[in-house]
């Protein structure tokens, strides 16, 4: 076991998101002392610290402090809430709280986890957990980068404890696995594995790749459940810089990862998939956004395959029934008017028209068009201003509006007194016949 004395005061000042926290860590940490209970921080703020101080890079504050407890955090949680205005928002089946605590009016996210080992009884099967030792909790974990700790209380207070030379795979820029299993117990490692590597610019280490041979020989990811798998495809998109999704994607299809969890997919979509979600910034939610990402993947000649990533039978037809009606008009595509092409995009949802845009280059810039602009031209008469103008009631002012949001469309109306000319247009026409 490596054990390095660290400036806890300057750790604690680069990591905090807000200075109000050092004042609850205090009151946290005079808890644990107390109780001799070993409070520390584990995982993803550890590694960013150690980097930051190895490359001196710019690395972003942690958005989630990751911090454990060897004792019985419950109790503890029950000490430290006496004290501090706040409450447990969530308890896991994996002896973890999310706790939201007030500091002087401001709120603030903090991960409580009890340290323990796990057990994985099944391939690809979410681990039974136990409270142990903290050595064990370091153990359990993915990769070397990920598995060292920074003491906030005795025994180890301000110390940094490197039990699997994580330290040496920080300054050689590797990812390494912590044993040759682990893939097996939890395939999701590996797509963590591939985001790091792109993350920071590291590579794989040899263990990595025998661990990925062992994964593939027990079919782990055949065996890894639709809804963690999308889970993970989605953290590419949702916690990564988006400049990396390429090279995400790219690793991911080079390893074989997407062939090995039974996923068809086109990488011939990448490029437009990254393209359109950059297009259409600010359009869409971000559900639907990760709605379009996991559809735009997969190959459109395999739709089926999106049961893979737990989508409903309902969703997957709807679409497969839309990719029919595009299809359908495809190879007449540069001979459809404008409108006509408006009228076919207007029959389709928005998400599984997007979607359609990724397997069918050719529609592309029409649908972007007609999704950011047409989309949204709608007539300034409305169809009460309609009757007054001397419409008749009924199906004839539906026509008329649609009359109206054509020409807009096309161009040759402007304004609500283009409109009105029009309409009368239309009124004079019909007395005439
Ligand atoms: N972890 C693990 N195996 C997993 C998920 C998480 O061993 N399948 C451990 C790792 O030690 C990781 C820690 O739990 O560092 C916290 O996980 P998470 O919050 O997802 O990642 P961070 O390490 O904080 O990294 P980041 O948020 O920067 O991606």
């Amino acid at each position: 076991m490596k054990k390095t004395k660290i400036d806890l005061e300057d750790f604690l000042k680069t990591i905090l998101p807000d200075q109000k926290l050092l004042k609850f860590l205090s009151l946290a940490r005079d808890i644990s002392k107390k109780r001799r209970e070993f409070l520390y921080f584990a995982g993803g703020v550890v590694r960013d610290y150690l980097l930051k101080r190895l490359y001196k890079k710019r690395i972003p504050k942690p958005k989630d402090l990751d911090l454990v407890l060897q004792g019985n955090l419950k109790s503890f949680l029950k000490e430290l809430l006496e004290k501090v205005k706040g409450q447990i928002l969530f308890e896991s089946q994996f002896l973890t709280y999310k706790v939201k605590i007030n500091l002087n009016g401001k709120e603030f996210l903090i991960d409580f986890i009890t340290a323990r080992k796990e057990i994985y009884e099944d391939i690809a099967k979410l681990p039974k957990v136990f409270a142990s030792h903290f050595e064990d909790d370091i153990l359990r974990r993915d990769f070397t980068i990920n598995a060292l700790i920074i003491g906030l209380s005795p025994p180890y207070e301000g110390v940094l404890i490197d039990l699997v030379e994580g330290e040496e795979d920080l300054k050689k820029g590797l990812i390494k696995p912590l044993y040759l299993n682990s893939f097996v117990d939890d395939p999701t490692r590996i797509f963590r594995g591939i985001r790091y590597k792109i993350r920071f610019g590291f590579n794989f280490s040899e263990d990595f790749f025998l661990a990925l041979k062992k994964c593939f020989e027990k079919s782990a990811l055949k065996k890894l459940s639709g809804t963690r798998l999308a889970n993970e495809l989605k953290l590419y998109l949702t916690k990564e810089p988006e400049k990396n999704l390429k090279n995400l994607l790219m690793t991911t299809y080079e390893l074989n990862l997407f062939e090995e969890a039974e996923l068809k997919i086109n990488k011939k979509n990448f490029n437009s998939l990254i393209s359109l979600l950059k297009e259409l910034k600010g359009e869409i939610s971000e559900r639907e956004k990760e709605k379009i990402f996991l559809f735009g993947l997969v190959d459109s000649r395999f739709l089926e395959s999106l049961y893979r990533l737990g989508f409903p039978d309902s969703e997957i037809k709807e679409l497969i029934k839309y990719k029919k009606l595009i299809e359908e008009n495809l190879s007449n595509w540069e001979k459809l008017s404008l409108w006509e092409k408006i009228k076919i995009f207007e029959k389709i949802p928005s998400i599984y028209l997007l979607t359609l845009g990724i397997y069918f280059p050719k529609i592309k810039k029409d649908l972007i068009k007609f999704f950011k602009e047409y989309r949204k031209v709608k007539p300034e008469l409305t169809g009460e201003e309609l009757i007054k103008l001397g419409v008749k009631e009924g199906k004839e002012i539906g026509a008329l509006l649609e009359l109206i949001r054509k020409e807009k469309i096309e161009g040759k109306i402007k304004n609500e007194e283009d409109e009105k000319n029009l309409v009368i247009q239309f009124l004079l026409n019909k007395s005439k016949n």
